[in-house]
């Protein structure tokens, strides 16, 4: 029995951030106005139309920190893809510090429970570390777990940027029946979900604890295709790189990321 679930649990906290992110999904911005009080920092000075919305927290609540559980394992395997059978699920996203600045060479270290709910305490089935590219984004490519008996569905993950505290979070499902009885799940921690075919696409921004100074340039808009090929940059079908003096061109949009050089994924670029 995982006794992750006995930690005494204060009731989890709807913070901003959620407020932020169910706003997206659900309603226009202006609908906010006389819903959500709190947000007062959000009005004009007169009372006024809400700012824009930021493209990551302003800074007041990073992501916060969720009991390790019983079943991490140091020494994961360095890889981004968790191999196993299962409805296919990637969660992607972004790690940005205090100033929304996006932080690079974040490890992020994964771990979670096979379909069946069971965790491989064993070897390293369904754990594997990554570290985040210079725009501060990571991919991960897994399964859906499992429901663990006594918890709702959940990923495990440590984050820490260079030479700060690691994180040990968890991340959620949203639509969980579970999610209203498990007394550790943080509704800040839901993933934002969509189904793709048979599988899953999931995305989650982390806010660390690290202070810095704003971007000048927002790292959810990299640079667009084209030129030479780099890593973060998403592709679009038809967009030409050049890599290793040759030039390729894309077959099927994506996010680049290390691995996925021209010459090594033949499914997404064709030398042209
Ligand atoms: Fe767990």
């Amino acid at each position: 029995m995982e006794s992750e679930n006995t930690r005494a649990e204060k009731p989890a906290a709807i913070t901003r951030k959620t407020l932020f992110k169910a706003a997206l999904i659900a309603t226009p911005v202006p609908l906010l106005i006389g819903q959500v009080p709190a947000l007062a920092r959000d009005m004009s000075a007169g009372g006024g139309p809400l700012t824009p919305t930021p493209f990551c927290d302003d800074g007041d609540d990073p992501t916060p920190p969720q009991t390790e559980g019983p079943y991490f394992k140091p020494n994961s395997p360095q890889r981004t893809v968790l191999p196993g059978t299962g409805t296919a699920l990637t969660v992607s996203g972004f790690v940005f510090g205090l100033a929304c600045q996006p932080l690079a060479n974040v490890l992020l270290d994964f771990w979670q429970a096979d379909r069946n709910g069971a965790y491989d305490n064993v070897t390293y089935n369904f754990r594997g570390h990554q570290y985040t590219n210079a725009q501060g984004a990571f991919k991960l490519t897994t399964i859906v777990p499992g429901l663990y008996p006594g918890r709702t569905r959940h990923i495990h993950v440590k984050a820490q940027a260079p030479g700060r505290p690691v994180l040990t979070t968890q991340l959620y499902f949203p639509g969980e029946p579970r999610n209203n009885t498990d007394t550790i799940f943080d509704p800040a921690l839901l993933m934002t979900v969509r189904t793709v075919g048979t599988g899953r696409e999931a995305t989650f921004d982390f806010v660390l604890n690290v202070p810095g100074v704003p971007p000048t340039d927002p790292p959810t808009s990299p640079p667009p295709g084209g030129g030479t090929w780099q890593v973060g940059v998403t592709y679009q079908a038809g967009d030409q790189v050049t890599y290793g003096g040759a030039t390729y061109r894309c077959l099927q949009g994506h996010m680049s990321q290390a691995g996925w050089e021209p010459p090594n994924v033949p499914a997404l670029w064709q030398r042209a």
